[in-house]
């Protein structure tokens, strides 16, 4: 027997990011926004506990304990006080989220991980209970696992759900390599250093364009605050930006910490033609159309 989860990736529509605190993470005022590219996580009985992965990118994907959908298994199991040798499972991840590239592909395969063992194990954890876990294996797991719109406060873990009044047309441009999520908060801090950085606040447009489904309104008010730190790192991501907008994007910017570049459209034939400039261009390795929101973490 064996349990599959489906699980989407994520674009932040706002990403507002405070001054460091003193554990090292940044308060946010995070709009996260699912999109309909997914990981698909299947567990099985197995002898021990072991990951797998296949798809694009997989061969940069830890296969060890560091795995973030290995560690979510085993911090259900020890909840739920489950052995150690009850909880073995071979945790297969089938990936189409690209990897390290902003879009919380690692999480998704946490969140999907939790959904699929706790079904696997018939545990019913509640949902109360199952956010709580997401929110210990990283900032932004427990998204993955409820998808659609949320603003997220906190270090982003602490969710309210946001409605959505229509679809949105998305293009994401996958770049030629990662960036690490530490080292863009850790440029962040240092653009800003010497001076005080403003608390982060949801911008009131923003959630009334995602409220009414208004894609000019929402193109005219996202905004990602790690951008610069990202662009930094990774100056080539502002030619593929300028591509997407030069082909009619509604709006471009650097997805999460990047260095995926996504690409708002105002209908699913521009989605088209902007993912075919953006892959005509060479400045990124592929180009992804995706609508949103989409649903969170679902057993399939
Ligand atoms: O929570 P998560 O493991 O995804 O965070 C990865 C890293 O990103 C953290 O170790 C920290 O360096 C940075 N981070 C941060 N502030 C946040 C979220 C993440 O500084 N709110």
């Amino acid at each position: 027997m064996s349990v599959t989860v489906r699980v989407p990736a994520k674009v932040n529509v706002q990403l507002a990011v405070g001054g460091a605190r003193s554990d090292g993470f940044h308060d946010l005022a995070n709009v996260f926004l699912a999109v309909g590219l997914y990981d698909e996580v299947t567990v099985t009985p197995a002898a021990s506990l072991r990951v797998t992965c296949s798809g694009p990118g997989s061969d940069q994907v830890p296969l060890d304990s560091s795995n973030l959908a290995a560690r979510a298994a085993l911090a259900l199991a020890e909840r739920a006080g489950i052995s150690a040798s009850s909880a073995a499972v071979h945790i297969h991840i089938d990936k189409d989220i690209p990897v390290a590239g902003g879009m919380a592909g690692g999480s998704a395969d946490a969140a999907g991980a939790l959904v699929a063992c706790d079904a696997l194990w018939g545990l019913g954890t509640s949902r109360g209970e199952l956010l709580s876990l997401c929110a210990e294996l990283g900032s932004d797991v427990p998204f993955s696992l409820v998808g659609g719109a949320a603003l997220g406060v906190g270090r982003g873990e602490q969710l309210t759900s946001l409605p959505v009044g229509g679809s949105f047309h998305w293009v994401f441009a996958v770049a030629d390599g990662g960036l690490s999520t530490p080292a863009v908060y850790r440029e962040f801090d240092r653009l800003w250093a010497g001076r005080s950085v403003p608390e982060p606040v949801a911008s009131d447009a923003l959630l009334s364009a995602l409220r009414v489904g208004d894609a000019v309104a929402l193109a005219s008010a996202v905004s990602n605050d790690l951008q610069p730190a990202a662009l930094s790192l990774f100056p080539s991501l502002r030619e593929t930006l300028d591509v997407g907008m030069a082909a009619g994007a509604l709006a471009s910017l650097v997805s999460g910490s990047g260095p995926t570049t996504a690409f708002l459209a105002k209908s699913a034939e521009s989605a088209a033609a902007v993912a075919e400039a953006l892959l005509a261009s060479g400045t990124c390795r592929a180009a992804r159309v995706a609508s949103a929101p989409a649903a969170g973490a679902t057993v399939v």
